[in-house]
């Protein structure tokens, strides 16, 4: 199939573009490098260094044809969003909504879009939170997925394309940003593999449903072959502390330090982890590799890149 992945430079992005390329598909990545990376583009992508906000973005779908899109591509950090929330729903929102037209015009099938489920929820009123709980962002962020979900529901009716929602939770893996503000699994490992204290926002309790990308790319790919429209929560069901994620990675990286804590930011969550039932019953998926297990895949990949540029 032609295919086309939005934020297909970034973490989650990157790794959704070698799969489907793996599996034989025909792939555009669309991507201004904002925080994705030219070198986690596949060399057998396309990539069209396009905003998702422009109606320069036709050209891609033009050359494309796409049949799929994935649309993974947005501002993706829940601090930045609370300091600059129009900058967030432009490219959130407004950038969505460019990408569903561009869908309509040009006769996509089947619409895969990237949400979450832990900035969605707000502090859940009951754990795990399922898809049916109370949409309650605590920051412009979350504000602006639910709005960009609006947006793809609304769209995809009235244009005849089928959609599939996938809400995560914390994702982590091999090319995650560790110098980003969000991604506590890489920003812990690169600074425990420097000799350097990482600091923990708040005293360590926060929990939070991490998720490793391949089973993210898993849910996607499974998305492909949905006949229906759907919504599903992607997490592993359980909830696992910052300071836990924290002594994982110390074992992992043999670090002997303690972290330093600094006060909770707002707009986080403090408590999260998501039901998802659904997601085994209709897509037939579930998370398979468990925190320990993702947590060395991601430690050693980071050593390797490090090998690498050396
Ligand atoms: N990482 C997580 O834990 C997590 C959790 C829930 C949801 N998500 C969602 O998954 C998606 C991917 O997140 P990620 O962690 O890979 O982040 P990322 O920042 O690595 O990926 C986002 C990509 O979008 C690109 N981009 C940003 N603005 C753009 C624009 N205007 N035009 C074109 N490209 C643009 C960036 O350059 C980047 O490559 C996002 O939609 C995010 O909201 C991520």
């Amino acid at each position: 199939m032609n295919v086309l992945v939005t934020g297909g430079a970034g973490f989650i992005g990157s790794h959704i573009v070698d799969r489907l390329i793996a599996d034989g598909h025909s792939v555009a990545a669309v991507d201004i490098l904002a925080t994705g990376k030219r070198a986690n583009v596949n060399p057998q992508a396309a990539l069209y260094e396009i905003d998702i906000r422009s109606p320069a973005l036709a050209a891609a779908f033009e050359a494309a044809r796409p049949e799929v899109v994935f649309h993974v591509a947005a501002h993706a950090s829940v601090s930045e969003s609370v300091r600059d929330p129009m900058h967030d729903a432009e490219v959130n929102v407004l950038g969505t909504l460019n990408v569903l037209q561009q869908c309509a015009a040009y006769g996509v099938g089947r619409f895969v879009f990237s949400s979450t489920g832990g900035a969605l929820y707000g502090e859940p009123e009951r754990l795990p939170a399922d898809e049916e709980h109370p949409v309650r962002p605590l920051s412009p962020y979350g504000a602006s997925k639910d709005a960009a979900e609006a947006y793809v529901r609304t769209l995809c009716s009235l244009s005849g394309i089928r959609y599939t929602i996938l809400r995560y939770g914390n994702v982590y893996g091999p090319r995650q940003d560790p110098f980003g503000e969000a991604g506590v699994v890489a920003i812990f490992a690169n600074a425990m593999m420097r000799g350097q204290r990482p600091t923990i926002f708040g005293d360590g309790s926060h929990e939070r449903d991490y998720v490793y990308v391949n089973d993210v790319v898993r849910a996607n790919v499974l998305a492909l072959a949905q006949a229906e429209d759907g919504v599903y929560n992607i997490g592993t069901g359980e909830g696992t502390t910052v300071a836990q994620v924290f002594d994982a990675l110390a074992g992992a990286t043999d670090y002997d330090g303690t972290p330093e804590h600094a006060a909770e930011r707002s707009g986080d969550v403090h408590r999260i982890y998501l039901d998802v039932r659904r997601a085994e019953r209709g897509l037939g998926w579930r998370a398979t590799v468990p925190l320990g297990e993702g947590i060395r895949r991601t430690v050693d990949a980071m050593r390797e890149a490090e090998a690498g540029e050396e």
